[in-house]
């Protein structure tokens, strides 16, 4: 199963079933601010609907279609980051991630990305990463910007949050671009 160390307080590895309750209470704990930038949080109504999702995770892992990993700081599960598919004609892929409210502000999400890319295009041979950020998403855009991802452009209407359609903006690292510079 995957597993990889972030640094010395991080660590993330494949979601299994066993994680359920564990993810269900962190996603109960951040709803209002998780809300705000994930279609998800009013339809995961019980431990249940994060099993079914974890379970499709497992199954896109399985037939090398993507993946969902849980993300632990200091002993405790603080998010998920995970591959929707696998386009393994162009070797791209796109990533969503999120933490729990308290984690916020220490590094995990650059961390853990840091580690995952590595992963990616050293040892998968994926070309290809993007991010899709909300732009008033103004933490996740930071993110991708200290990562070094480039912005490609605003797809329209893309996502719907709170019955409204918003926008999303679309950034992108390449493996040449990443590689060269050896982090
Ligand atoms: C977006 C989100 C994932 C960012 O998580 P995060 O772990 O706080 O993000 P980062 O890893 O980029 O953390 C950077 C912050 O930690 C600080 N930090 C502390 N130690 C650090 C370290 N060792 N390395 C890097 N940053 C560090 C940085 O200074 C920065 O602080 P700032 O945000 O006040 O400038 C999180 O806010 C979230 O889950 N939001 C809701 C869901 C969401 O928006 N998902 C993304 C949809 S596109």
């Amino acid at each position: 199963m995957f597993f990889k160390l972030v640094n010395h307080e991080t660590q993330i590895r494949i979601l299994e079933e066993r994680d359920a309750p564990e993810l269900f209470a962190l996603v109960d704990q951040s709803r209002s601010y998780l809300r705000q930038w994930l279609p998800f949080v009013d339809s995961t109504e019980n431990v249940e609907v994060v099993r079914k999702f974890i379970q499709t995770g497992l199954q896109r892992y399985a037939a090398n279609n993507g993946a969902e990993f849980g993300i632990w700081y200091q002993g405790a599960f603080a998010g998920v980051i995970g591959l929707q598919s696998i386009d393994w004609e162009a070797r791209s892929t796109t990533i969503g991630y999120w933490i729990g409210e308290h984690f916020q502000g220490n590094g995990i999400m650059t961390n853990t990305c840091i580690t995952l890319f590595n992963f990616l295009f050293r040892d998968y041979g994926l070309n290809r990463i993007e991010i899709e950020v909300a732009p008033q998403n103004l933490k996740s855009k930071a993110g991708v910007t200290r990562l070094g991802l480039s912005f490609e452009g605003r797809k329209k209407e893309a996502l719907r949050l709170d019955d409204q359609y918003v926008d999303v903006d679309a950034y992108a690292m390449l493996s040449k671009d990443w590689l060269v510079r050896d982090i």
